[in-house]
């Protein structure tokens, strides 16, 4: 008798056979339904008011806060290696700068409207995102104007964040991203940027579902903006807030919006899917902000996984879910990876 098995007899259900169409790891990859590559990649950049100032933030793991004199030695690699896009927070280190107003926040010859400047003219290929916010600048460190009870009074911070976002504009931001919080915000800078007639060469980015919780703790570190008394629970979404988070993010779409921001990532991949759904014909960004990052290194460092590893895996959930921009202290790092 003859051994050569000329046909094979199957018997079962064919559909049950997957694994030949993730075999190749080509092949693998086609399952994505989008890829990272570096044009979605935002890297947050801390810019002190002390020129020379290049430090180390201790809870923020690799990341620096910088004067605007060392911005431009720091980037240029970065640039050669493909960055396309930061986004600026500001922070006043010298005494007497914050108040009761924020005053700071669009002060001329501050660190952020220096500095988007000068990126503006050393860096013309860069997109320049300008957070807005007033937490860096003010006394009390909340993310707008006070009332006399410690309450906040949305009108009077929504005028201001609107100012400053406008500044930030004048001065040459190509995106403004108002991170405050307050109430009707993305209307008001919309209306401002139409007045000014700017409206059609700035993008607002709002993150409009931003959730409060504990992991923005090494951010705060850097930016010095940890709130002197109270929490931000009052104009920051509560963490199981899901159908809260799609009423901001319709909000804000109907409020002039060009991108949504969601704010932590990973924890809220199922809101960064809610705002793909409803933001359907818009970009959606997800920021991984500090205490992800900053657990994500205590892990690796623990020996629970590779950094490398878990930077790709948490930032492929992150496009999973739905984003297409990803704000990521690893983008540095990314530049690199991505190269092989
Ligand atoms: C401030 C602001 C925060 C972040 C971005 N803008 C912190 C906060 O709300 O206290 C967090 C970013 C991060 O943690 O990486 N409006
Ligand atoms: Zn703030």
């Amino acid at each position: 008798a003859s051994t050569t098995a000329t046909s094979v007899s199957i018997s079962g259900d064919i559909s049950s056979q997957l694994h030949g169409g993730y075999s190749h790891p080509l092949a693998r990859s086609w399952q994505a339904e989008r890829q990272l590559t570096k044009s979605m990649l935002i890297y947050p950049l801390f810019i002190s008011d002390e020129d020379d100032e290049e430090i180390l933030i201790p809870s923020l793991p690799d990341q620096y806060r910088r004067g605007i004199n060392k911005i431009v030695p720091f980037l240029e690699p970065l640039v050669r290696k493909g960055l396309r896009s930061v986004i600026l927070f500001g922070v006043p280190m010298k005494s007497g700068v914050k108040d009761a107003l924020g005053t700071a926040a669009d002060d001329p010859k501050g660190p952020v409207i220096a500095t988007i400047r000068l990126l503006r003219q050393r860096f013309p290929q860069l997109f320049i995102i300008a957070d807005v916010c007033l937490c860096e600048y003010t006394s009390h460190g909340h993310c707008g104007i006070l009332r006399d009870d410690g309450g906040l009074n949305n009108q009077l911070s929504v005028d201001r964040v609107s100012d400053v976002a406008i500044a930030y504009a004048q001065a040459g931001a190509h995106c403004v991203a108002p991170s405050d919080m307050n109430d009707g915000r993305i209307r008001a800078i919309k209306l401002k940027l139409i007045e000014e007639g700017i409206a059609d060469r700035v993008v607002l980015m709002s993150y409009a579902a931003k959730f409060s919780g504990c992991l923005y703790g090494p951010f705060r570190d850097a930016a010095g903006s940890v709130p002197s008394f109270g929490d931000r629970k009052c104009y920051q979404l509560p963490p199981g807030g899901r159908g809260l988070a799609r009423r901001a993010i319709e909000r804000d779409i109907g409020e002039g919006a060009d991108i949504i921001m969601v704010k932590p990532a990973n924890q809220y991949l199922d809101i960064i899917s809610d705002a793909k759904d409803i933001g359907k014909n818009m970009p959606i960004a997800a920021y991984q902000v500090s205490g992800e990052f900053a657990m994500l290194h205590a892990g690796a460092k623990a020996g629970v996984f590779d950094l490398k590893a878990i930077a790709f895996e948490s930032t492929e959930g992150i496009l999973r879910a739905g984003a297409t921009i990803v704000v990521s202290y690893f983008t540095p790092q990314f530049l690199d990876w991505l190269e092989s």
